[in-house]
């Protein structure tokens, strides 16, 4: 049985790889979920798996040097796939410590502590262990309308805190493969929405605000593009590049579904009033009217976009998932759990909400 290190398993993408994983391994392997839950963790996200005798949850902290080595002491993983990080644009504008600590040292704790546990004595490795670093297309900057895509070797060029922060992190991983031949991947992902996403980010927030007729922020003039894939092409993406990946390599996920701020947010709106029955109060909630045009994002990156070509040359994966499909998913999703919602919009997420948005 396959021994699986999840970090920040509770968030938003660890979750859905591990509902993934369960569904696609059952009892062949184990999973030991290792989060701090910060605002962004919630076990809400693990209902369904958390009653598994092949899950276990540890409450640490990645920055944690003891407790990470301690779960390594306990357990023979085999695999680890690092999600744990602070992940909000806006959160790390205000406050870029934290992404630093966590993106950047969490990062060097983990792969300190599977190193110590997988190295053997003549300097190299276990046979079959593999460490994945889950990271984002926004280390490589911004594209322009007209730009091509992001390659595996497009320049690293980040510009916000949190992005730097992940450049930084896949740098160490970068220098653990080189300097140590660890055997390691890293995955550079495009933005992604589904099931679980905290409602800080596009597509939730939206969604949530539209059906509460509550202004539906859009920084600067909503033309910036983001490649949106849906969070379960995502999990499988990890999945195979750690099984069928070569060791060492980066590869970029994501896959020509771009889209302006602006039309995910009509899309949203008419995808609404489509699912919503007749009869439906919320129906009459939701309109254009709560468009709201408010200050840009400072230093806002205008475009990103994924060339998928190399996953999908070597390892054979293509996105699944077409936007309409995954929109209407995600939003029959948020329909079936207004107590998820109602329970991570409740205390910090409104002074969050007041201070961001002066609402
Ligand atoms: P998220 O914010 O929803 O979840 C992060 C999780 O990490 C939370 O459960 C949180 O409690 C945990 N965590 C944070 N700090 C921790 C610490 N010090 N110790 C232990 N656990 C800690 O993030 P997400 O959107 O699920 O993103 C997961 C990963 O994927 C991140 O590394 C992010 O950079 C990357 N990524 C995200 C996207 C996206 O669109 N969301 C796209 C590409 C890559
Ligand atoms: P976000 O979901 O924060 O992801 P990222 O910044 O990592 O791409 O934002 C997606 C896009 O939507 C980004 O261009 C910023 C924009 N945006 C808004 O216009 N209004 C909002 O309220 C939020 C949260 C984002």
């Amino acid at each position: 049985m396959r021994t699986y290190l999840v970090t920040g398993g509770a968030g938003f993408i660890g979750s859905n790889y591990i509902h993934y994983m369960f569904r696609k391994y059952g009892d062949e392997i184990r999973v030991i979920n290792v989060d701090c839950l910060t605002y962004a963790g919630n076990l809400e996200n693990l209902k369904g798996v958390e009653d598994r005798e092949n899950y276990v949850f540890v409450k640490a902290d990645i920055r944690d040097r003891e407790a990470i080595e301690k779960i390594f002491a306990e357990y023979d993983v085999d695999r680890v796939v690092h999600f744990a990080a602070e992940s909000h644009v806006d959160r790390s504008i205000r406050n870029p410590e934290i992404f630093v600590e966590t993106n950047v040292l969490g990062t060097l704790v983990m792969l300190n502590a599977a190193k110590k546990a997988w190295e053997t004595q003549d300097g190299g490795f276990l046979p079959d262990k593999k460490f994945l670093h889950v990271s984002t297309d926004e280390v490589y900057g911004s594209l322009e309308e007209g730009d091509t895509y992001f390659y595996e070797t497009s320049p690293i060029d980040p510009h916000s805190p949190y992005s730097a922060s992940k450049a930084s992190s896949d740098m160490l991983v970068k220098a653990y493969i080189d300097t140590y031949k660890f055997p390691a991947n890293i995955t550079n992902c495009s933005n992604n929405y589904g099931p679980y996403q905290f409602p800080e980010k596009l597509i939730p927030l939206i969604i949530n605000n539209a059906l509460q007729g509550k202004k539906l922020p859009v920084y600067g003039d909503g033309k910036n593009v983001r490649d949106w894939l849906y969070v379960d092409d995502h999990a499988k993406a990890i999945d195979l590049v750690q099984e069928k990946g070569r060791l060492g390599e980066r590869y970029n996920i994501g896959g020509h579904n771009e889209k302006q701020n602006i039309e995910i947010i009509h899309i949203i709106l008419d995808t609404l009033q489509e699912m919503l029955p007749e009869g439906d109060p919320r129906k009459a909630l939701v309109s254009r009217d709560l468009i709201t045009y408010v200050e840009d994002r400072k230093g806002h990156d205008r475009r990103y976009a994924i060339a998928p070509d190399k996953i999908k040359e070597e390892i054979g994966w293509y996105p699944k998932t077409m936007f309409q499909e995954g929109i209407r998913l995600t939003i029959q999703w948020f329909f079936e759990h207004e107590e998820w919602m109602k329970h991570v919009t409740s205390g910090d997420y409104q002074k969050y909400y007041a201070e961001m948005y002066q609402a």
